[in-house]
């Protein structure tokens, strides 16, 4: 099956806006994704239906609403392929779930040990690592990247060793696309018995995950870039791990017993879910995962390259127009500039166009400062894009090009 742009488009109600007076051209998919109409149906379903807290009532609005929550941890569980769905915890996005770890190797590191991030990172899979560093006296050491926007493995074989006790590496860079070799880190991470994170948010929208074949320890992703609402997306951990660590949050639902004395934690994965979650969000994620695989992933990555191809191409024939990292295995992201003009002016007047693209540093400010920019335009494609909208934004790149020079 090939993608049918026309009925896909149809499903996203969004699509068919106009912004500034001209139809909608939405190139901003890394920071969002748009919803599809099924996902906007199921958080309309739960709260005018079976809005009830889970987990907590015997009545029948409690128990269907907790039967639907627990089915899309199976569903997320099963997509991902983890073992169990107890390894499947709900938080509020990718961040969160990073936070959650961070906090949890607290008590495990001391001033002998190094943990790892890359260059490439999102400042979420930064700044955790750092004020992990700052209260356990652990060393972060960079995992640096080369030109082309792709990892140096030769230098992350020779920052390994038997002191490196943490490796945090996106699955795919937010601001540039390239897909890291996330199988190679995680082998070779294990090498020196250290366990590793993956942050995939980048990633989930385009690349279906085996994580069980990854035999990664950590994975994290956020919903909202997936088709599924903000405000919730899961970290995996292997059962071992998720046992292992504390509780990131105290407070109800994540206990067994509580007494002033003493409190006895719940089981998997309910010690790390305090407090009410975000019931219809953790509902709409499972539905959105469906959404993807009703398009099914081989066909999303065929069609989002012959767009990133096309994307590529088409803006290389702008005069003094740079891409930032060209790497070969990339998502559908282009991260550029044109020579003497500020990214956030050109963002601003292609908006007056109907054209929404990201500026600025995207949350990597290491890779703005690799490349020796303040930013860039980021155009990100998903696979409800068209070729007609990639010529739209050269046509509106053109054109600003004129105004401002
Ligand atoms: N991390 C999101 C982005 O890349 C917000 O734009």
């Amino acid at each position: 099956m090939a993608i049918d742009i026309d009925s896909i488009r149809d499903d996203y109600p969004i699509l068919k806006r106009k912004v500034n007076g001209q139809p909608l051209v939405y190139l901003d998919n890394a920071a969002t994704s748009q919803k599809p109409q099924v996902v906007i149906d199921s958080i309309i379903d739960y709260y005018s239906n079976y809005n009830a807290n889970i987990h907590r009532g015997v009545h029948t609005l409690s128990q269907e609403a907790t039967r639907a929550y627990e089915q899309a941890r199976k569903k997320i569980q099963l997509h991902f392929n983890a073992n169990h769905p107890h390894e499947i915890i709900f938080t509020s996005g990718a961040t969160h779930g990073i936070n959650l770890v961070a906090s949890g190797f607290t008590g495990r590191l001391n001033q002998e040990d190094e943990i790892m991030v890359s260059e490439m990172e999102h400042h979420s899979n930064i700044v955790p690592w750092q004020m992990l560093c700052e209260k356990t006296g652990a060393t972060l050491r960079v995992l640096p990247m080369n030109e082309d926007g792709t990892l140096n493995m030769e230098a992350y074989e020779d920052l390994l060793s038997d002191r490196t006790k943490l490796v945090f590496v996106n699955h795919v860079s937010n601001a540039l696309g390239t897909i890291n070799p996330i199988g190679e880190i995680i082998q070779k991470a294990h090498g020196v018995d250290a366990a590793v994170l993956i942050d995939g948010a980048q990633a989930c929208s385009h690349i279906k995950p085996d994580l069980l074949q990854l035999d990664v320890d950590f994975y994290v992703t956020s919903a909202h870039k997936m088709g599924g609402p903000t405000g919730v997306g899961m970290l995996y951990g292997k059962d071992k791990w998720l046992n292992e660590l504390p509780p990131y949050q105290g407070g109800g639902e994540m206990i067994k017993e509580v007494t002033f004395e003493r409190t006895t934690y719940a089981d998997l994965p309910h010690k790390f879910e305090a407090g009410t979650p975000n019931i219809s969000g953790g509902i709409a994620f499972g539905v959105a995962i469906d959404h993807l695989n009703s398009i099914g992933f081989k066909n999303i990555e065929e069609y989002e390259n012959e767009l990133l191809e096309y994307a590529t191409e088409k803006l290389l024939e702008i005069e003094d127009l740079t891409i930032y990292g060209p790497s070969k295995n990339k998502t559908s992201v282009i991260s550029f500039n044109i020579e003497g003009l500020h990214p956030y002016d050109v963002g601003t007047i292609i908006d007056q166009m109907g054209i929404a693209v990201r500026t600025g540093h995207h949350c990597a400010q290491p890779i703005m400062d690799f490349y020796k920019i303040p930013g860039t335009i980021r155009a990100s494609f998903s696979f409800y894009n068209t070729f007609e909208e990639i010529d739209s934004l050269v046509e509106a790149l053109r054109k600003a090009i004129k105004m401002l020079t």
